[in-house]
């Protein structure tokens, strides 16, 4: 299963950049950088990631971000996400970023983004794998903080395909953003909401109907709501689910707890993704082993879920074409 799984053409859909910063590199930029950080060595990082829930995380997650300061920075960690794709055989990643994060801290939205889109545009020529970006908005600052990050990606519109929402769900419902969502629209972004993480099934709802997303992220809590179930089933509205991430911010208890295998029999369209990899525990291959592991999928099953997410991506319909085909064929040559 593992040789298949690493084998398998895969697209990842739910991936926060600044999520990716291992500890490693964490290190070596704050040297490069100057920047103090509370941990004496990269073991000393890997043993703070105990996480109780979603805000035990975030803490963590904003001050790592702390390091990153130059355009370089962005290129080096956006590269190294970017290789891993490459071993794993990830063929098209949509990735996150969370601007505010880091002009809040002074550093220009175009070193961002110029960073991000060098190391993106570098593996399109070098390692033949395709990308889109999506800027977050993070939730818990206000309406008019992101109303002035959306004026700011306007001049970026060519390297930026979407806006997401992101941060604590809890207390900072969809429907703060409903505004800023309508603004993105007319600006012709497409748009992803997370909801329905650690949030209320009616959080998925609001997102759907009031921001009018084109994928929720994780989405897992729909299943307290069996008219919801019915809706994005019907609907074939994608889920990017990171099965390691519920795990590791106890939205389940146990992998054999989660509801990912259940949604994926029941029609809907989920897919498997890994969130912030470097801080749950692995990358796209570690959270599909972990899925098998747990459920004792089989082939056809692994292969849903990438052609979900091919479905699901944002890409034109003639490369989601291509990309099928080499799932296809991948599952044909496996089977005989
Ligand atoms: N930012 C990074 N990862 C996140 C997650 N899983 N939920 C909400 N905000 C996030
Ligand atoms: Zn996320």
């Amino acid at each position: 299963m593992r040789e298949f799984i690493q084998g398998l053409p895969k697209v990842e859909l739910h991936l926060h950049i600044e999520g990716t910063l291992e500890p490693e590199l964490m290190f070596e930029l704050a040297r490069r950088n100057q920047v103090k950080i509370p941990f004496n060595s990269p073991e000393d990082v890997r043993s703070a990631y105990q996480f109780s829930n979603l805000q035990s995380f975030l803490d963590i997650y904003y001050q790592g971000a702390n390091v990153l300061v130059r355009e370089q920075d962005f290129f080096d960690l956006t590269w190294h996400y970017l290789l891993q794709c490459h071993q794993e055989n990830v063929r098209h990643c949509e990735i996150f970023f969370d601007p505010q994060t880091h002009t809040e801290r002074g550093i220009a939205f175009s070193c961002v983004v110029n960073g991000i889109t060098q190391a993106l545009e570098k593996a399109r020529q070098e390692l033949n794998i395709s990308s889109h970006l999506i800027m977050c908005f993070l939730r818990h600052l206000d309406e008019q903080s992101a109303l002035e990050t959306l004026e700011q990606a306007i001049p970026y519109q060519d390297q930026i395909i979407g806006v997401g929402l992101d941060s604590s769900e809890q207390g900072n419902p969809p429907e703060k953003f409903a505004r800023v969502f309508a603004k993105a629209e007319q600006l012709g972004f497409k748009k992803v909401a997370h909801a329905g993480e650690e949030g209320p099934a009616q959080n998925i709802r609001t997102a759907i109907e009031m921001l009018h997303v084109d994928r929720v992220d994780h989405g897992v809590r729909c299943i307290e709501d069996s008219a919801l179930v019915e809706q994005l089933r019907q609907s074939q509205m994608p889920l990017t689910v990171c099965p390691l991430s519920n795990i590791k911010l106890k939205v389940f208890s146990d992998m054999r707890e989660h509801n990912i295998v259940k949604l994926l029999e029941m029609g809907l369209c989920v897919t498997i993704n890994s969130d912030d990899p470097a801080y749950f525990g692995g990358y796209m291959n570690n959270n599909f082993n972990a899925v098998a592991d747990a459920f004792s999928l089989t082939y056809q099953q692994l292969a849903k879920f990438s052609l979900n997410a091919i479905d699901a991506s944002f890409i034109s319909e003639k490369e989601k074409q291509a990309l099928r085909q080499e799932v296809i064929d991948y599952l044909h040559s496996f089977a005989h």
